[in-house]
């Protein structure tokens, strides 16, 4: 089938007992497209992602990729198909070198050439010239970079990414922004983007969704988002 999106999430609930994590919600992301999650704390953002990804089995609903179901899919056979994340604190090996993990990463994928896939994911996030250097000897800002890149190796369809601005420096996130927006022109990645910086998430974002309460309250394009009433009363007129 083909289809414009390379993501639709239908009517995902996630349940807890009683405690709606998500409910009834409708997301979709077009190829080469940055879309960004907002929300307060609680929203269900991480949660969304883990349901997209295979992490929490879903109540109800389904997850499409490519126009094809992978709701009964595993997390690593989404991974396999393109389906891809980066974690708050990661598969990072301390004492391996850069392009060590990044090619290993590479291998478990299964990329016939892993050497070749490394290194073109190191010079996209320009992180050659680190190569031969030890992750823990790594800058903060450089070991998120690294994070990206074993959530890229393996030319992902979709990169999902939770908070990745956290705790760096406001030009390190304005690089990382910046890393992002080439990514989807280059690599046609498209990019779901959970971040509380509301510079970073409306200066790169194509388009927006806001969550209150595991529901979608707000989605469409930047400017119309910021001048929404409920999202302004929810969340804008504390954050922006
Ligand atoms: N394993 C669990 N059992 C019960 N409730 C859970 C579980 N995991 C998450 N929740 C609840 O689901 C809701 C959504 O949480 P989630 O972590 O997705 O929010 P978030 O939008 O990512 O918040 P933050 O901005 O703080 O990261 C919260 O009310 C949380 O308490
Ligand atoms: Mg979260």
């Amino acid at each position: 089938m083909t289809t414009a999106y390379v993501l639709q999430a239908e009517d995902v609930a996630i349940h807890y007992g009683g405690v709606k994590a998500l409910d009834g919600v409708e997301l979709t992301l077009k190829k080469g497209q940055i879309r960004g999650l907002i929300g307060p704390n609680g929203a269900g953002k991480s949660t969304v992602i883990d349901a997209i990804t295979g992490r929490r089995r879903l109540t109800r609903g389904r997850v499409l990729l490519d126009g094809e179901d992978v709701s009964a899919l595993g997390a690593v056979e989404r991974r396999q198909r393109g389906l891809s994340r980066s974690f708050q604190r990661t598969s990072i090996f301390s004492g391996m070198t850069v392009r060590r993990q990044v090619e290993l990463a590479s291998h478990q994928m299964g990329m016939a050439d892993s050497g070749a896939d490394a290194d073109a994911v190191l010079e996209e996030l320009d992180l050659a010239r680190l190569s031969c250097m030890v992750a823990e000897d790594l800058g903060y800002g450089e070991q998120r970079r690294l994070d990206l890149a074993l959530a890229l190796v393996g030319r992902p369809k979709l990169l999902m990414l939770d908070e990745p601005m956290a705790g760096l420096s406001v030009k390190e996130s304005h690089d990382l922004a910046r890393h992002l927006q080439a990514l989807t022109s280059r690599w046609e990645v498209s990019v779901l983007l959970v971040e509380h910086d509301m510079d970073v998430v409306f200066g790169i974002s194509d388009a927006i969704t806001v969550f209150e309460l595991g529901r979608v309250i707000a989605s469409g394009d930047p400017a119309s988002v910021r001048s929404d009433a409920r999202v302004r009363e929810a969340y804008l007129g504390s954050a922006a």
